[in-house]
């Protein structure tokens, strides 16, 4: 009798739970420390533990120090504390996995990228992938001069022209803080590129009088040979925080020639997306100078930023102008599911961390709700998190069928997440290039290719249809 009711107990929790977690976003806590890797940890460190193979352990490789970094975790980098989720054995047991197997699961495991002289036949395109460049370390912006060069930011710091021939160094550029997702990120032209000659580069900018601390900032600046000169920083995201994370930084021009700038919540979720004081968790809309246009949503607002056109987001790594409409997309990653496509509009709230579809990396919740009126829904919303970076409308008729949709980069699957597009509407998917790495960036040509960026291989593709 006893064993009955503890039955149909456990069966209500079981259906309780599936209630809270509709989404398939479950915790699961298991007995493996495998299966504990892989539900809590894969999703920033790789399925095949290939971020611990061979690593420059920073807070130490001996089984302790391995073990107090997943038990506190640590604020500034990122990393989430686990003690409320494992118990010391568990966590033990997990860094044991870790040491004992991150180099031979990474090497025997890791999948190879797909052949990439074959046609590649996707649902409703053949198309090759041509290498165009390679041998980068982790490309991250990626631009196109008049003249057909391409300009292609690497994070440690460099940016790099591809004449076609060589890959050229330009110098001249800001300092950057390269720890944890900073460094050198985005590299957009002026609409009016062959006019004035402005280009705009976003970065990690160190604090100058505390190097501990970065935030997001934008410079405009001239290219003459290969010097970039005329520098003047138009943009610098207040305030500066210690946390390595959450930088944001894509940047892209409306139709009518203003510049947005994605900025994340770096890391501080409960502090900066929800409150206008600060420019952290937003998208920003500038003059090409960096002043604020006096149509911009919160310029009569006593505390609030000017620059802000929208809030509550959460690290967008994706902005692009739909070729039609005019308007501009953003993605942004959630934590543990819940990455999110929106539309993004004057004024509105995108609701992080009030709404979200994802859950803490620890697996607990930090809110119950995915929808309140005032906050704005996504397009479309991602869980589990594909990690997405990078994105572009195809618009070209090269690609026919995919001719209007939006191709959108996935770090953590490592693939090209084709969006399907009916007019303003996304109708479905497709993923596309399975295995090709991390993909970082995502751009359309002005001559109308689809180049994607690449972590792992650190090269440059261009996908070329075939016949
Ligand atoms: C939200 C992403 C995220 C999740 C989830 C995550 N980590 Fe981390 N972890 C980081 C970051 C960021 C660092 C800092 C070092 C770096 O940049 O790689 C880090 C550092 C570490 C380190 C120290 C590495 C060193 O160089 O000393 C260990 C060990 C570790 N994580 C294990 C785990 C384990 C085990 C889990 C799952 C229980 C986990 N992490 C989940 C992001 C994450």
């Amino acid at each position: 009798m006893k064993s009955y009711t503890i039955l149909s107990l456990l069966s209500l929790f079981v259906i309780l739970q599936n209630c809270l977690f509709p989404l398939g976003n479950k915790a699961i806590k298991t007995t493996s420390p495998a299966a504990n890797y892989a539900n809590y940890c894969a999703g920033c460190h790789g399925t095949y533990l290939e971020d611990f193979a061979d690593r420059d352990w920073q807070y130490g490789d001996s089984r302790d120090e391995v073990f107090a970094a997943i038990k506190y975790g640590n604020d500034d980098d990122g990393m989430p504390a686990y003690d409320t989720t494992f118990t010391d054995k568990e966590i033990y047991e997990l860094t044991d996995y870790i040491l004992n197997n991150a180099t031979r699961i990474a090497t025997s495991q890791s999948h190879e990228t797909p052949a990439l002289s074959d046609v590649i036949r996707s649902r409703d395109l053949a198309f090759r992938l041509d290498t165009v460049v390679s041998g980068l370390d982790i490309p991250w912006g990626l631009e196109f001069l008049p003249n057909g060069d391409m300009l292609i930011t690497e994070r440690s710091g460099i940016l790099y022209r591809w004449s076609g021939i060589n890959l050229q160094k330009i110098n001249g550029l800001p300092m950057v803080k390269n720890k944890g997702q900073g460094g050198l990120l985005d590299v957009k032209l002026h609409p009016n590129y062959s006019e004035n000659g402005y280009l705009y580069l976003s970065f990690s900018k160190p604090n100058p009088v505390n190097s501990k601390e970065a935030t997001t900032a934008v410079i405009r600046a001239k290219l003459e040979a290969n010097q970039l000169v005329n520098i003047t920083e138009i943009f610098e995201a207040q305030p500066y925080v210690t946390t390595s994370h959450h930088y944001g930084s894509r940047i892209e021009f409306d139709n009518s020639g203003y510049l947005y700038l994605s900025v994340g919540d770096r890391g501080r979720r409960d502090d900066y997306p929800q409150m206008l004081n600060n420019q952290c968790g937003k998208i920003h809309r500038l003059h090409d100078d960096g002043s604020i246009p006096s149509d911009n949503p919160f310029v009569n607002h006593s505390t609030a930023m000017p620059s802000i056109w929208s809030y509550g987001h959460r690290n967008p790594q994706g902005l692009a102008k739909h070729p039609r409409t005019g308007d501009i997309w953003e993605h942004e990653h959630g934590p543990r599911g819940g990455d999110e496509i929106n539309k993004i509009r004057k004024a509105r709230n995108y609701g992080w961390p009030i709404i979200s579809y994802g859950i803490n990396y620890s697996g607990t919740r930090f809110t119950k709700i995915t929808e309140k009126e005032g906050m704005e829904q996504p397009e479309l919303q991602w869980t589990p998190s594909i990690a997405p970076c990078g994105m572009d409308f195809v618009n070209h008729e090269r690609y026919d069928a995919w001719n209007g949709d939006i191709l959108a980069g996935s770090l953590r699957f490592e693939y090209v997440n084709r969006c399907i597009m009916e007019g303003d509407k996304i109708v479905g998917e497709e993923k596309l290039l399975e295995g090709i790495g991390r993909v970082r960036a995502i751009e359309m040509s002005p001559d109308g290719y689809m180049y994607i960026a690449v972590e792992a291989s650190g090269a440059v593709y261009r996908i070329v249809p075939e016949g």
